[in-house]
């Protein structure tokens, strides 16, 4: 059975003050609960982890390096990561690979790093705008797949997010058969590279715009093992009914 894992990405909000969200999710988690993720900003991981500890939540930052160390003033290392107590990254998210022309090559480096420090990689794709207008989506993802991850990958150090970049903070999400092709078409993707026993243990997470009131249908498409959420994930209230529904999904 494919592991269900909701993950919550802070992007670059809050401060030691939110991580009470943590302790109140924690009192909000079903008995059921799926695996559960927090990637606050990196200067909270290590109190993160001290908060989450004993919780079941696991805690993973929001990029690394794809470097193991050196000069590279203002960046951070996986190991550093791993070093907080932090077992996740999530790597080419879109505000990356668009704010910081982040490439297909500088991912999948960035994965491979991740896994050398021992972190599970949350490795991000996804579509812009005009893209899935012009119906190009299943090309896009067919290439970043084929160029962000690894040809090692195995069962157990990646899950792969897919986030439509128009649907991430926007509020609109795409149909639920736009979101079932997508995914079905990854999975098929992974089964012909790494073969089924791998493609069928890799969680796929669906990324944009997921909220309380449309988690529950989201899930319901059979290659839909969770999500990343961004807005939704900063307050215990709005993340633990989005997990509940994973739960019942
Ligand atoms: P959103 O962000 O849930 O706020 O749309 C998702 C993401 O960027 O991971």
């Amino acid at each position: 059975m494919r592991r269900k894992l909701a993950a919550g990405n802070w992007k670059m909000n809050g401060t030691a003050a939110s991580l009470r969200e943590l302790n109140a999710l924690k009192s909000l988690l079903p008995a059921d609960a799926p695996d559960v993720v927090i990637c606050p900003p990196a200067p909270l991981l290590f109190r993160a982890c001290e908060a989450a500890r004993e919780t079941g939540i696991s805690i993973g930052a929001q990029d690394c390096h794809m470097q193991e160390s050196g000069a590279f003033t203002g960046d951070i290392s996986a190991a550093m990561i791993a070093d907080t107590g932090a077992t996740y990254v999530i790597v080419g998210h879109s505000e990356r690979r668009e704010a910081h022309e982040e490439r297909d090559r500088d991912v999948r480096k960035k994965a491979q790093t991740a896994w050398n420090a021992g972190l599970t990689a949350i490795i991000c794709i996804g579509e812009t705008l005009e893209d899935h207008e012009a119906n190009n989506t299943l090309d896009i993802i067919a290439g970043q797949l084929a160029g962000s991850l690894p040809g090692d990958m195995t069962a157990t150090n990646t899950v792969i997010a897919y986030e439509p970049i128009w649907a991430i903070g926007t509020g609109k999400v795409p149909t639920l058969e736009q979101i079932v092709e997508v995914h079905d078409f990854i999975r098929s993707k992974l089964a012909v590279r790494y073969g089924t026993d791998v493609a069928d243990m890799i969680p796929l997470l669906y990324g944009g715009s997921v909220k309380p009131d449309n988690a529950a249908t989201i899930f319901r498409a059979e290659n839909v093992d969770g999500a990343l959420v961004g807005g939704a994930s900063l307050k215990a209230a709005d993340f633990a009914p989005i997990i509940r529904a994973l739960a019942q999904s």
